[in-house]
């Protein structure tokens, strides 16, 4: 984080808490899944379950980056296969003006008391990572009212309607600003933001509309000296944007090589990543090799954290991750000599 020396590259992997655990999927048969998000005692549980089966080297807080926008005033639902909705979408200048900017603690108290929960549970063991969604994938959901391919409407709406965009953004961004300095004085020692959807932009539209609402939450953690990882996927062109908006480590998806992103990145900052999660599902011989050429390409500077360029998928195996995470330790340990395929 600080590109400090450290023993080895630090791992954890982007939805580590999730369905490919067994544990987890005990817990999720017996409760939906916006009730495990909501019950503090539930979500800490599910944060530690990957803590205590892998040797990660962080926790991150089970949440979702789409529950400010329920605080916000937008209907969320999780629909079993066919992942989240929200009811209300915005669309016009009312519907945006309508949303609220919500104070986290009466809104969001939940995950702050999660968080709290945790980080007396680790006790020091790793860090706890908090999150939020970044402005431009959360308008995205606001928009579309749920996932989208290509965010045509989200587009359109930008183009079309720069006022609501304006507003939209900006009250996105105040939200999330708000939430995510509660989440650090609540027990976070770093934060992400997502921005897991912004690839579908050009540099272009990513400089004029998206960056400045994303440099602003950056400069308000970094004025309280939070540190912050800044990710997307398929941000191939937009690094060095991204890099200018904030964050101390940049994090990368599987489309560009880690040595590149990192340059792209700018070497004053750390790189996160950056395996393809497809790549869990493949043999171990492959898992390894792939692994090993993302290491060997960083060449053991300093300010690398190993993880997927996206979240795990549920049809991963666990012992795959959990030969993963040792690898990553073995053979980036400066006096251990494992030998890379
Ligand atoms: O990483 C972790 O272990 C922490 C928990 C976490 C979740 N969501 C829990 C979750 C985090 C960091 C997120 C972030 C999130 N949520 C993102 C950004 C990261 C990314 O993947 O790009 C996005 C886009 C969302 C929105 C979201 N939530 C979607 C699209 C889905 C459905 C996808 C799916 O896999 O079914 C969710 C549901 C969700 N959030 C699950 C989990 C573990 C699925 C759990 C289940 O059904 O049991």
């Amino acid at each position: 984080m600080r590109l400090e020396q450290s023993d080895c590259t630090p791992v954890w992997f982007m939805r580590q808490a999730g369905r490919y655990m067994a544990e987890y999927r005990r817990i999720r048969e017996k409760h939906g899944l916006l009730e495990m998000f909501k019950t503090p005692e539930i979500a800490a549980e599910v944060t530690l379950q990957p803590v205590h089966a892998l040797a990660v080297d962080a926790a991150i807080i089970f949440a979702d980056i789409l529950l400010p926008l329920e605080a916000m005033g937008l209907e969320l639902e999780f629909v079993e296969g066919e992942g989240p909705i929200l009811r209300n979408p915005v669309r016009n200048r009312t519907e945006a003006e309508a949303l609220r900017v919500p104070d986290p603690e009466e809104t969001l108290g939940y995950v702050l008391e999660s968080l709290r929960l945790v980080r007396r549970e680790l006790d020091g063991k790793v860090p706890l990572i908090g999150f939020a969604g970044a402005p431009f994938t959360l308008a995205g959901y606001a928009i579309e009212g749920g996932g989208s391919r290509s965010f045509i409407r989200t587009k359109r709406l930008m183009y079309e309607q720069r006022e609501t965009w304006e507003l939209l953004m900006g009250r996105i961004t105040e939200a999330v600003t708000a939430y995510l300095l509660k989440q650090a004085a609540a027990g976070a020692q770093v934060v992400q933001l997502f921005d897991s959807w912004v690839g579908c932009l050009s540099p272009a539209d990513y400089r004029q509309y998206v960056q400045p609402y994303s440099q602003a939450i950056f400069r308000r953690l970094a004025q309280d000296g939070i540190p912050a990882i800044h990710f997307g996927t398929g941000t191939g062109d937009l690094l060095p944007l991204m890099s200018e908006a904030g964050g101390d480590v940049i994090g990368a998806d599987w489309r560009t090589w880690i040595d590149e992103a990192w340059a792209r990145a700018g070497t004053d900052r750390g790189i996160q990543g950056n395996l393809d999660p497809v790549v869990l599902l493949a043999p171990w011989p492959v898992v390894e090799k792939k692994a090993c050429e993302i290491v060997d390409r960083v060449q053991g500077r300093s300010g690398h954290i190993f993880n997927l360029g996206h979240g795990i998928l549920p049809q991963t195996p666990v012992d795959t991750v959990r030969r993963l995470a040792d690898l990553i330790h073995e053979r980036t340990h400066k006096r251990d000599s494992h030998q890379c395929p």
